[in-house]
């Protein structure tokens, strides 16, 4: 399987509102911190912005949001946190992946995790909080594939199912 986990293009907007389009009936979003309001380049100059740590907002850490590209085709997408606050460290986790509908079950968001994982560990960031809803069993058989360790449930912010909290790789001694 080549898919490639990069980040987006000039040229790729069409292609990812497709994408985010075909994700909103889960109630997903392909592309996030998008606003319909905002160009596709300053979609682009935001992205860019998190990559380095710039301007971040309150709620924001440094972050990468990568699309996966199976011969260019929009399968996937993944946010990727080089760093935890206080949301993260609790229920989101360090990494947030979704793939489109009519691409599932092809191993396409397991491959996106351990990509994932690469390039956590290229940064320094060997212990990963991945995170999904408890009643998410798609999401996780493909943590616990790519080496998950359940830690514990904790109560979703909005009142509904509960986060299981998974770890992968080491943990201190
Ligand atoms: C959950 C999700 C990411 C899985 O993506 P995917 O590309 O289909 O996952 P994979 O193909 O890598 O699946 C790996 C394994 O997970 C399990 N799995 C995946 N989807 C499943 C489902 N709907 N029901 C049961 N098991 C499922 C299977 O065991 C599968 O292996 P198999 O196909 O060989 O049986 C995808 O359904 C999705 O994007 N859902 C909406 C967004 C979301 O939930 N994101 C995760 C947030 S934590």
């Amino acid at each position: 399987m080549t898919l490639r986990l990069r980040p987006y293009q000039p040229s790729d907007e069409a292609a990812a509102l497709a994408a985010n389009d075909a994700l909103l009936a889960d109630e997903f979003h392909f592309l996030l911190s998008w606003d319909p309001a905002m160009s596709w380049s300053d979609f682009l100059t935001a992205l860019e912005n998190q990559r380095q740590g710039r301007n971040l907002t309150d709620e924001q850490v440094r972050a990468v949001q990568l699309v996966a590209d199976v011969e260019g085709e929009f399968v996937g997408r993944v946010s990727i946190r080089f760093l935890l606050n206080d949301f993260l460290a609790e229920r989101g986790g360090h990494v947030g992946y979704a793939v489109v509908p009519a691409q599932r079950r092809r191993g396409y968001a397991s491959e996106i995790l351990r990509q994932a994982l690469e390039i956590l560990r290229a940064e320094g960031i060997e212990r990963v909080l991945v995170t999904c809803d408890e009643v998410n069993v798609g999401s996780v058989a493909v943590i616990e594939r790519c080496g998950g360790v359940f830690e514990r449930i904790v109560p979703a912010l909005d009142g509904g199912t509960g986060i299981r909290r998974y770890w992968i790789g080491e943990s201190p001694r």
